[in-house]
């Protein structure tokens, strides 16, 4: 199905244009990383990082920073190709190094832990437990009976310019910044930088990210599809999509919020019943009839309503409702509630910030410095006064025609995740026509008896799960359950199920 909405400006990259395989082969070689600082001595996989260029003179440099799989061949795994994290315009380095990749900043921020729960890495799960009889049976901490696993060739990429290491000394990429434009320009940087690494052109490929991956996924998948059908050969293996509360609906999102806060206790029923009565339906100014989220929250009126319930949950931190403060908080230089939520949850971003802060830590991976800069440049997750129009609205058409393409997807939920929370992707995916396969029920990771939370399946190859005890940072909150889910679902399986699950 494309409808005129879907339609996706296709991106014809000009590799004619480039010099030929010789400058390739020796930018790969210059991008290998031989080791990071603080980090285990040796390393059982390669790693490379450096810079992927657009526009006249290479005007705008994006960084990406690519893992290959733990295998004895990495050039048969599939490549996870990474986009932005947990807030807006913001660097997947931060998701890398907190929740997925090989490695996790300490909380000293300047030494590296080892992952267990890498996607990267394979070889780790013991076989499933056979025993029949719960009352004999022992569970290990760490347990799976999950069989089958992810190792994964992980591509990250800071796109926009404005994001992480990259930049441009032309301002158009760093201020004009759309969903479109976002998701185009990480598909021109797919192509080249298979150009890069000709061995994986023909590997399967999952695009994945979290939050605003919702809009920008599906458009870069769709984008792909067209890309595909028009260049002929070399296709990209566009395999499948993997979303982590995705905001795929501006309005629904806001007002699936309503819904949440009043079931998580974060708002009165009486300020909720007036919030519904008043501002849940409310015509568009554009004349597009009613619309449920509406324009409820711009309205003067649904404002004033909503401001006291920002003002009463504006202390917690955006992406779990039950984060746990930092370690270590500076209290008496807390001013104000968003200087507060900083000062006592952001910490964790805040060691990954001080890693990549340090000189050479990005000089051993090739980090690159804006040409009017000579200080090294500061790292950080999320640069503040990015301009992003948005400029998809929903995200059915492109979903419905990346499933129609024959691209499998995984949508996942964390239940605690208050912004984006799982009331949200469910509506949108009522739109979205699908037929069922399996009816909604809970399922099983990182141990057969501890539910994850709970999935449902489409026949049009979608599956939705939720996670329990989960925010947005899903893969750090509940890593061995995302590990599990992702194994099942790359390998075409469903999620874990379990057979001590008690059936009536
Ligand atoms: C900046 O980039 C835009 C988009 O590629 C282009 O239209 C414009 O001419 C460029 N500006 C300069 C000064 O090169
Ligand atoms: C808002 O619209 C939906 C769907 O049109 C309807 O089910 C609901 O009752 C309406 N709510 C109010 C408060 O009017
Ligand atoms: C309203 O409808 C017009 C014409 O169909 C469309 O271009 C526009 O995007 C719609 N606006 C919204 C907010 O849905
Ligand atoms: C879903 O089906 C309805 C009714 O046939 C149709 O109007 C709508 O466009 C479909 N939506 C999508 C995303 O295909
Ligand atoms: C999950 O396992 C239970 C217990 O063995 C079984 O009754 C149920 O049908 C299974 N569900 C699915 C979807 O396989």
């Amino acid at each position: 199905m494309m409808g005129a909405a879907t339609a996706v400006v296709v991106v014809v990259v000009l590799s004619v244009l480039r010099p030929a395989a010789a400058v390739s082969t020796e930018e790969r070689s210059n991008d290998m990383i031989d080791w990071l600082p603080n980090g285990p001595d040796s390393m059982e996989f390669r790693q490379y990082s450096g810079y992927l260029t657009l526009g006249l003179a290479d005007e705008a440099q994006f960084f990406y920073y690519f893992v290959e799989a733990v295998a004895e061949d990495p050039t048969t795994k599939p490549i996870i190709f990474y986009l932005g994290c947990h807030v807006k315009l913001c660097s997947p380095l931060t998701a890398a190094f907190q929740q997925l990749g090989p490695f996790t900043v300490d909380t000293d921020g300047q030494s590296l832990l080892e992952n267990p729960n890498s996607w990267n890495k394979g070889e780790l799960l013991p076989p499933s437990s056979s025993s029949s009889s719960l009352i004999c049976m022992t569970l290990k901490a760490g347990d799976r009976h999950v069989p089958t696993v992810v190792a994964a060739n992980l591509l990250f990429l800071d796109v926009p310019a404005s994001v992480g290491f990259s930049f441009s000394t032309n301002n158009t990429y760093v201020a004009d910044i759309t969903d479109y434009s976002i998701a185009e320009q990480a598909q021109q940087l797919l192509s080249l930088w298979l150009e890069r690494f000709p061995e994986y052109r023909d590997n399967d490929i999952y695009i994945a990210g979290q939050g605003d991956i919702g809009t920008i996924g599906p458009l870069l998948a769709v984008g792909l599809l067209h890309q595909n059908k028009i260049r002929g050969s070399p296709a990209i293996n566009l395999k499948g999509l993997i979303m982590g509360d995705p905001n795929m609906d501006f309005m629904i999102n806001k007002i699936s919020k309503v819904e949440f806060y009043l079931q998580m206790g974060l708002m009165s029923f009486s300020t909720y019943q007036t919030y519904m009565d008043r501002c849940a339906n409310v015509t568009q100014p554009t004349g597009n009839g009613t619309v449920r989220g509406g324009a409820g929250f711009v309205a003067p009126e649904c404002i004033q309503i909503w401001a006291p319930v920002d003002d009463n949950t504006v202390f917690l931190e955006r992406f779990n409702l039950y984060t746990p403060p930092c370690p270590d908080i500076d209290i008496a230089n807390i001013m104000g509630p968003y200087s507060f939520t900083e000062f006592v949850y952001i910490c964790r971003d805040q060691y990954v910030a001080g890693y990549f802060s340090i000189p050479f830590v990005q000089k051993a991976i090739h980090v690159k410095s804006p040409p009017e800069m000579t200080d090294p440049p500061v790292w950080m997750p999320s640069k503040g006064g990015s301009a992003w129009t948005r400029n998809l609205q929903s995200a059915v058409n492109p979903l419905r025609e990346v499933l129609d393409g024959g691209v499998k997807v995984l949508i996942y939920s964390g239940v605690l995740d208050y912004n984006l929370p799982i009331i949200g992707p469910q509506e949108v995916l009522s739109k979205v026509n699908l037929t069922m396969d399996t009816a909604w029920r809970p399922w099983f990771g990182k141990s057969p008896v501890e539910f994850a939370g709970y999935t449902v399946s489409y026949k049009d190859g979608l599956t939705y799960a939720t996670l329990k005890n989960s925010g947005r940072k899903a893969a750090q909150d509940q890593s061995e359950d995302v590990y599990a889910m992702l194994s099942s679902f790359i390998n075409n399986q469903p999620l874990p199920n379990s057979s001590y699950f008690p059936h009536p």
